[in-house]
């Protein structure tokens, strides 16, 4: 099919005159809104969130990727601004969902975020509006969900609006990788669809990807992180192993992947966290078991990866009892409970299962994490401790469960009584007696 959008629609995209929006600015929205205003378009996100907002108007990144001396100058020039009113929605041309896609209690997919976002998309849609699904979701969501919720209007999709999938790959804390040189795959519902998105995108990202369908696209995010999830249950399997037959999985791995082809290293954990790896497989096989199919490597991953937590809190009741000491009436101080090195998030992270866990055999739990200054685990908030030659020497084990490279671990060999390293934080180190690899 030729290629049927406005020539006018084109140029202003081009000429960086189209007014562009994101719904929900949280990890993945205001690095996106961002990058649209860096490049010279006018950029407006909407957010539930007040204090988000008022934060954003103010200038005030939360968003640690996002500094606020990059931040500011874009508000203050009236390139970028934050509301949340949707009334702006109509004078948009393009607008990206970029909201949360979680489970619910009984770990099935929760799209209401996507139904609230695309509800006011619907009363407010105009011609040549381009609206973008970014948030992780099952395949069939833009055209099962959100297509027939913008059709109500009476305009037509591929000729008065266009709608289409692109999945988000951001990695938070990441220094090489960001918005602009991250490849983007891009889908529509229609031909043109596809075009105009296409036509959007590749004026802020480096490499733009087409895709034949919007199915292929929300796929191929599902494919990404069910690819991390199984891979690491096959490690974290393999540490299981290698723990019972007294083998360093580490050195395997190190070894392993001297291999110059054919093998891709993953590393053993304390379990998955984030919004993204323990969630996205289960929408994968939550529909494919609406098409009749039981996914298998998903389901066992899963299993696999949600049984580090206790693992690990079985390991430090091997190390103390080793010692004559139980785990009931011990201390521990936990190093890290972001789910993942050099970020501050602790959505699913693996650690506040670690401190449950402990608690509930009746341990004394402190923790230290520069990025997270307190958390609520087990119905208790916690506030992060200094990481004092005391607080160390206090523990009757030291657990780093998430390996910030800022943390001072020459000290904490230095000072604690024993350390339980579930991320080989310490291989720096000479092999000492005290610290116990997972
Ligand atoms: N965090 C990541 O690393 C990452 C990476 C790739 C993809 N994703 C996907 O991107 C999506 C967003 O994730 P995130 O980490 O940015 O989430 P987040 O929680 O950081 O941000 C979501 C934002 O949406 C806002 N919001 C919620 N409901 C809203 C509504 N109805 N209208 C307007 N705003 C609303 C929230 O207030 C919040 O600010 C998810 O689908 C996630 O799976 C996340």
């Amino acid at each position: 099919m030729a290629n049927s959008l406005p020539s006018s629609f084109l140029k202003k995209i081009r000429e960086h005159r189209a007014r562009v929006g994101v719904i929900g600015l949280g990890y993945v929205g205001l690095p996106l809104l961002v990058e649209f205003a860096k490049k010279g378009f006018r950029a407006t996100g909407i957010d539930v969130a007040a204090e988000k907002v008022r934060s954003i108007q103010a200038g005030v990144s939360y968003i640690p990727d996002i500094p606020s001396r990059d931040l500011a100058p874009l508000v203050r020039s009236g390139r970028l601004r934050a509301t949340t009113s949707w009334a702006v929605l109509k004078d948009l041309d393009g607008v990206m969902i970029c909201v949360p896609t979680p489970l619910r209690k009984t770990r099935d997919p929760d799209i209401s975020y996507i139904l609230a976002a695309a509800k006011p998309l619907a009363q407010h849609l105009h011609r040549h509006q381009v609206i973008i699904l970014e948030s992780t979701t099952y395949p069939g969501t833009t055209e099962e969900v959100i297509l027939p919720l913008l059709s109500e209007t009476g305009l037509t999709v591929g000729k008065d609006f266009f709608l289409g999938f692109s999945p988000e790959r951001i990695d938070p804390g990441n220094p090489d990788f960001a918005t602009p040189n991250i490849p983007k795959v891009v889908s529509g519902v229609t031909a043109n669809c596809r075009r105009a998105i296409q036509a959007l995108y590749s004026e802020v990202i480096e490499k733009v990807i087409p895709v034949s369908s919007t199915r292929v696209a929300e796929m191929v995010k599902l494919l990404e992180n069910t690819f991390r999830s199984v891979n690491i249950g096959l490690v974290n399997e393999l540490a299981l192993m290698c723990h019972r037959m007294g083998v360093d999985v580490w050195e395997v791995i190190d070894a392993a992947k001297s291999k110059p082809f054919g093998f891709m290293p993953f590393y053993p954990g304390p379990g998955l966290g984030g919004h993204c790896i323990p969630i996205d497989p289960l929408y994968l096989s939550w529909k494919a078991k609406i098409h009749g199919f039981e996914p298998r490597f998903i389901e066992l991953a899963s299993q696999v990866n949600a049984s580090m937590p206790e693992h690990v809190v079985e390991r430090v009741g091997e190390i103390l009892n080793r010692k004559g000491q139980a785990l009931k009436g011990s201390r521990v101080l936990i190093l890290g409970v972001a789910y993942k090195r050099n970020v501050s998030d602790t959505r699913e992270s693996p650690a506040l299962e670690v401190i449950q866990h402990l608690i509930r055999q009746g341990a004394r739990v402190d923790y230290h994490d520069p990025y997270v200054p307190r958390v609520k685990a087990n119905g208790a908030s916690l506030r992060s401790v200094p990481l004092t030659p005391a607080a160390l020497a206090a523990a009757h084990c030291v657990v780093v469960v998430t390996d910030h490279q800022t943390v001072d671990y020459p000290k904490v060999v230095r000072h604690a009584r024993a350390v339980l390293d579930t991320r080989n934080a310490l291989r720096q180190m000479r092999p000492l007696a005290k610290v116990t690899k997972l």
